[in-house]
């Protein structure tokens, strides 16, 4: 009974954890098989990205305290309409999100880069500037086992560097200048102070 209430209600939500939870600076494992448990976390971790407070256009598994390699995305702010100068990995992957991706690694990355604001759903009230390559080669797999290998930019580029960082263990705070880190402090202390609570809890 439980089970078919469950399956009405759809896939939960789960708590997005933030700076001052341990599985936001570990490495992650890799996700050796699609099991029915990795199924359901990514359309979990779907839904968490989707249906937060905070609307977020990328979620890594260590987010949501699961440190294995995955990620999920929904870049296609534009109703999946292919925009001019679009790469071939936004032209393949837009039209296919909110998309669920494992083992993610940047193969390559372009020597022009690009500078933009970011933000972070584990990081709420952090924000500043983030220089990065413009485009990069992602490599990753689908859950259900295909393969690509394939060039990615615009926000579809940051998002996949800023996804694949959190399976490092870096946050985009670390990547921040000395100055908008110093601008970023308190808050960063705050919300760190406010996990810990709640582990501790
Ligand atoms: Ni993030």
């Amino acid at each position: 009974m439980l089970k078919i209430l469950e399956q009405l209600r759809g896939p939960q939500k789960m708590r997005v954890v933030c700076n001052g939870h341990p599985a936001l600076r570990k490495n992650s494992a890799p996700v050796e098989n699609v099991t029915k448990d990795i199924r359901e976390l990514a359309e979990r971790m779907i839904v968490t990205m989707l249906k937060g407070e905070m609307v977020g256009v990328g979620l890594a598994a260590p987010q949501v305290g699961i440190n294995k390699r995955m990620i999920v995305l929904h870049t296609c702010l534009k109703d999946g309409a292919s925009r001019a100068g679009a790469t071939a990995g936004e032209l393949l992957l837009e039209p296919r999100m909110p998309i669920a991706l494992i083992n993610p690694e940047i193969v390559s990355s372009s020597e022009e880069v690009a500078t933009e604001t970011e933000g972070c759903l584990s990081l709420p009230g952090v924000d500043g500037t983030v220089t990065r390559p413009e485009q990069v080669v992602i490599q990753a797999s689908t859950l259900d086992g295909e393969n690509f290998q394939i060039e990615c930019g615009g926000l579809l580029g940051r998002c996949f560097q800023h996804e694949i960082d959190h399976l490092n263990g870096v946050l985009f705070y670390d990547r921040l200048s000395k100055t908008e880190q110093k601008k970023n402090y308190i808050i960063m202390k705050k919300i760190e102070k406010q996990e810990k609570r709640r582990l501790n809890s």
